[in-house]
């Protein structure tokens, strides 16, 4: 039995809170132990204990996520007790090559699980390809669309039951929906919401609160080393700030780090993201009680549609009451230290537009103003994910798809041609970036450069990554609601729009011909 199984087994026989000063004990010597909190996950060899560590602490792979990509190639209980012959229960130190045979022989390498996938409704001309009139724009688009065919995975040992074409329309899509919506809307609701009071009066939002107080699996060593000299309790505070960031998908950003005296600053050491109302969550989980309410109301279950127009109801209130400025004019985190906003211009503090969850049209109106005042538009490329440029990923210079939309989106709901406009306008500016840097790489990226001509973005803790699930959604998605108006013009040359507008029309004309 290995030193971390006896551990665990010890736990039943032990009170509590012997059981934890005797945890702690262990710590000292071997000082990644839960004890407060759960662990991330059950496996004791993805989630903790010493094969998790020794691997990760070797430091084998680039990237930490390797390993815990890794399948199994027999059951666990063989892998640790294998592991446990091999360290002669002293788990410190098994030297690296050691470390790889026993890899090689027990685990897959990753991406092994998933094999090949073109889903069955997909055809190679979709009508929105004809909408494009820009002929460079337009072929681009199809080569996107074909990576459909080249991206597509399914699961190897779920290949049977692997519901291959799209959910149809209408009550047979809400009825496939429902209960996977339901349960995402429970969980938030009953795990992570707080309540915040102001003005005497107490609202219910969410924030982002995973309860792990360990090292990311797949970023171990990198979060072992940021804790450094850390007490274990400010470890684990760490540790659990760490996965509640990852979390919210901005991993990671000065969003998140909250100072001693509660200001918004500091560096990846003062991650805080329990201590801060996020706009965009809230906006989602609006957007989600509308969505749920639609969908009973067509099911005809007209008591559920009412119970959840009641809560997005009550969270537009709170949004307004928590997350709405009126001096700026724009919806910010709020921040349960000081009580206050957190002032930074972040893309998502528009995201209520997006979701339409907000009373007053004046402040759409306000929040266009504020947008175009932040410095957030001040780039070619898109607009930036802050202004801060911390060197991590969700910050400045780094532009992702996913806020893009949000803005583009929100923007183009609004009734004034001066949103709509400047929705357009960053719309241009997004299909440019990816082009030209799809043009210089034959490839997109999930992030992008707010600077220079077409780049992809950097920093934060693993190399850019290509493909790209989202990058290609976005495009596709604004390639198809703007494809008319978009250029794929490298700026200013009065020659060339000349021509490509008269190729344009060219191509409409044609385009007309064909399926008219
Ligand atoms: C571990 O060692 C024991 C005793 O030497 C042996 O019987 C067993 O087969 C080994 N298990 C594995 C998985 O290597
Ligand atoms: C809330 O968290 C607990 C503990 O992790 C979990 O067992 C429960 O299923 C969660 N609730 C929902 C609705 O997901
Ligand atoms: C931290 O933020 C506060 C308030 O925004 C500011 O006054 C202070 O100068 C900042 N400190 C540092 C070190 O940047
Ligand atoms: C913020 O509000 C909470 C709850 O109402 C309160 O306990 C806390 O003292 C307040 N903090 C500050 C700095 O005002």
């Amino acid at each position: 039995m290995s030193a971390s199984a006896s551990v665990l087994n010890a736990r039943a026989g032990f009170p509590a809170a012997v059981m934890c000063l005797w945890i702690r004990f262990v710590l000292f010597l071997c000082p990644l132990y839960w004890c407060a909190l759960p662990p991330p996950c059950d496996s004791e060899i993805y989630c903790y204990g010493d094969v998790l560590k020794q691997v990760q602490m070797a430091k084998l792979f680039d990237d930490d996520k390797y390993f815990v990509d890794m399948k199994l190639k027999s059951a666990p209980d063989i892998i640790l007790t294998a592991f446990h012959n091999l360290t002669h229960g002293d788990p410190n130190s098994v030297p690296p090559a050691v470390l790889r045979d026993f890899l090689h022989k027990y685990f897959e390498e990753p991406g092994k699980e998933f094999e090949p996938w073109s889903p069955s409704d997909w055809h190679d001309k979709p009508q929105f390809l004809t909408g494009i009139a820009d002929a460079e724009l337009r072929s681009w688009a199809e080569k996107l669309h074909q990576l459909w065919k080249s991206l597509g995975r399914k699961e190897k040992s779920r290949a049977s039951s692997q519901r291959e074409s799209s959910p149809g329309k209408g009550v047979m899509h809400c009825l496939t929906a429902l209960p996977a919506l339901e349960k995402e809307y429970l969980f938030w609701m009953q795990n992570r919401s707080v309540a915040v009071e102001v003005n005497g009066i107490k609202h219910v939002l969410n924030r982002f609160d995973v309860q792990v107080g360990l090292p990311r699996p797949e970023s171990y060593s990198d979060d072992v080393e940021l804790a450094e000299g850390l007490t274990q309790d400010a470890a684990e505070r760490l540790w659990k700030e760490l996965h509640s960031g990852a979390e919210s998908g901005w991993d990671f950003s000065s969003r998140w780090f909250v100072d001693g005296l509660g200001n918004n600053n500091g560096s990846l050491r003062d991650t805080r993201t329990t201590l801060l109302i996020p706009t965009d969550l809230n906006a989602l989980l609006c957007r989600n009680e509308r969505t749920l309410a639609h969908f009973y109301r067509t099911l005809g279950n007209e008591p559920e549609a009412t119970r959840y127009d009641k809560a997005a109801s009550a969270r537009q209130e709170a949004i307004e009451a928590v997350l709405w400025d009126e001096e700026m004019g724009v919806w910010l985190d709020y921040s349960l230290v000081t009580n206050t906003s957190h002032p930074a211009f972040y893309p998502t503090n528009l995201a209520p537009i997006w979701a339409g969850c907000y009373s007053q049209p004046s402040m759409g109106q306000k929040a266009v103003h504020y947008l175009q005042t932040s410095g957030g538009l001040a780039f070619p490329n898109g607009v930036p994910t802050s202004l801060v440029d911390s060197g991590q990923q969700w910050d400045y210079p780094n532009a992702w798809p996913p806020l893009q939309h949000i803005l583009i989106q929100g923007l183009s709901s609004l009734p004034s041609q001066e949103a709509r406009e400047l929705g357009f306008d960053l719309a241009q500016r997004w299909i440019r970036t990816n082009w030209l840097t799809y043009v210089k790489y034959e490839a997109m990226f999930e992030k992008y450069d707010v600077n220079g001509d077409g780049k992809p973005g950097g920093g934060g803790e693993y190399e850019v990554q290509l493909g790209f699930g989202w990058t290609n959604g976005v495009a596709l998605q604004l390639l198809s609601q703007y494809g008319d108006r978009l250029t794929s013009g490298s700026s200013g040359n009065g020659f060339t729009s000349c021509l490509s507008i008269s190729v344009s029309v060219a191509l409409l004309c044609s385009a007309q011909t064909l399926f008219l």
